[in-house]
C-alpha cells in the first residue's frame, strides 16, 4: 500500500490546518518529521526502452539516496494506467508521476506542445535540446499550471520511423492506408497530408490492431516498434526520421509542494540525473533496436533517399501552418528564436 497517498496528504494538512488555528497542541518536532514516501511513477512502455530505462534508474538514485525511505513503484507497459487516463490518475493524485509523450498535451488543453510533433522539424537531438533545455522549453512548461501539474523536465525517445505492410518511400505509398497515430492534432494532419486516414489509438492497443487489421501502419522510432513486437506484424520499416518523439515528466501540484523542501531536492536531483542518462542513451537504445530487427528478419528495412526524403517534407508543409493558425504565430517566433541559439 503507498504510504504517502492523497488521503494521507488530506489528513497532514487537516492536522496543519487544525495546528495553525491552535485547534491542537504544538507536537515537538513534527515539521521534521520524515515520514516514509511512496511515490507512485506510471508509464506505458516496456522497461527496456529510453523511458522505462529512465524511470529504473530515478527509482534506484532515489531509494539508494533516502536510504530506502522514499519508495518509487514504477508501473510500466501501462500496468496501471493507459494514454487515455494516466494524466487524469495524475490530476486526482492516483498516481504522482507520469511521462507521456508531448504529443500526448494537447488533448488536455495544451495544443503548444504539439510544436514537437511538427514533420522535419529538428535536424537532429541538439536542435531539439535548443527547446527543450531554453526558454521556450520553460514557457511551456509554465502553461502547464493551468491543469494543477508541474513540468520536471523533459527527454528523448529519438526520431520516428514510418512502418506497413509495404515501404512507404513516397507520398502515393501512403494513400488509403489507416495510420495508427497519438492523439496528436498535428500527427493526425501529417498523415492527412501524406494521403493516409489517420486512426487515433493507445501506444497499449497498437500491436494488437496492427495484428487484426484494424490499422495498416503507424509510426514510432525503432525502440518502441521492436519492444512492443510491431516487427511481428508489419512487413515493413522505412527510415523516413521525419519527426521526434520526447517525453515530460509531470507531477501533480499539490503533491509537489507537500513534500518537504529536503525530500523534494533529493527527488529532483534524482530525476535530474535520470534524464541526463536517458538523453546519452536514447540514440543508442534505438541503433539497438534497429540492429535487433535487422536480425529478426522479420521487416524489411527500407532507407530513404535525400530526394525521397523531400518529397515526403514538401507534402506535410501544410501542416506547420496549420498548427500556427491554431495556436498563434508568437509560438513560432518562439520556436524560430530557439532553433536558431548556438547549441546548449
Ligand atoms: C506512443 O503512443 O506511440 C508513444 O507515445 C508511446 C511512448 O510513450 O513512447
Amino acid at each position: 500500500m503507498p504510504s504517502f497517498s492523497y488521503p494521507l496528504l488530506a489528513r497532514r494538512r487537516h492536522w496543519l490546518g487544525a495546528l495553525a488555528t491552535g485547534l491542537l497542541a504544538p507536537v515537538a518536532g513534527l515539521s521534521n518529521t520524515r515520514a516514509p514516501i511512496t511515490l507512485r511513477f506510471s508509464h506505458v512502455v516496456t522497461e527496456d526502452t529510453p523511458k522505462g530505462r529512465a524511470a529504473s534508474r530515478f527509482k534506484a538514485l532515489v531509494e539508494a539516496r533516502s536510504g530506502g525511505r522514499i519508495t518509487v513503484q514504477v508501473f510500466p507497459d501501462g500496468q496501471l494506467y493507459g494514454d487515455h487516463d494516466e494524466m487524469q490518475a495524475l490530476q486526482l493524485g492516483a498516481v504522482d508521476m507520469v511521462a507521456p509523450s508531448l504529443s500526448k498535451f494537447g488533448r488536455i488543453g495544451l495544443p503548444e506542445f504539439e510544436l514537437f510533433d511538427l514533420p522535419f522539424l529538428f535536424e537532429d537531438l541538439s536542435d531539439v535540446r535548443r527547446v527543450t533545455l531554453g526558454a521556450l522549453g520553460q514557457r511551456l512548461f509554465n502553461g502547464l499550471k493551468r491543469q494543477g501539474l508541474v513540468g520536471l523536465g523533459f527527454f528523448d525517445n529519438g526520431f520516428k520511423q514510418m512502418s506497413a505492410n509495404r515501404p512507404l518511400l513516397a507520398p502515393a505509398d501512403f494513400v488509403g492506408l489507416r495510420m495508427r497515430v497519438q492523439a496528436s492534432r498535428v500527427i493526425a494532419d501529417q498523415m492527412r497530408a501524406l494521403g493516409a486516414r489517420p486512426v487515433t489509438l493507445a501506444f497499449s492497443e497498437t500491436r494488437r490492431a496492427l495484428a487484426t487489421g484494424v490499422v495498416d501502419g503507424t509510426e514510432n522510432p525503432a525502440s518502441n516498434f521492436w519492444t512492443q513486437g510491431m516487427h511481428q506484424v508489419q512487413s515493413d520499416l522505412s527510415l523516413t526520421n521525419h519527426g521526434y518523439l520526447g517525453y515530460a515528466v509531470v507531477t501533480n501540484q499539490r503533491f509537489w509542494e507537500h513534500l518537504q523542501v529536503g525530500d523534494r531536492q533529493l527527488i529532483n536531483q534524482a530525476l535530474q540525473e535520470a534524464l541526463d542518462d536517458a538523453r546519452q542513451i536514447a540514440d543508442a537504445q534505438n541503433n539497438a533496436a534497429l540492429a535487433a530487427l535487422r536480425q529478426s528478419n522479420t521487416t524489411r528495412i527500407h532507407s530513404l533517399s535525400p530526394s525521397q526524403r523531400a518529397r515526403l517534407q514538401q507534402a506535410v508543409q501544410p501542416v506547420h501552418q496549420a498548427l500556427a493558425r491554431r495556436i498563434g504565430p508568437d509560438w513560432f517566433q518562439a520556436l524560430q528564436d530557439a532553433l536558431a541559439q548556438p547549441s546548449a
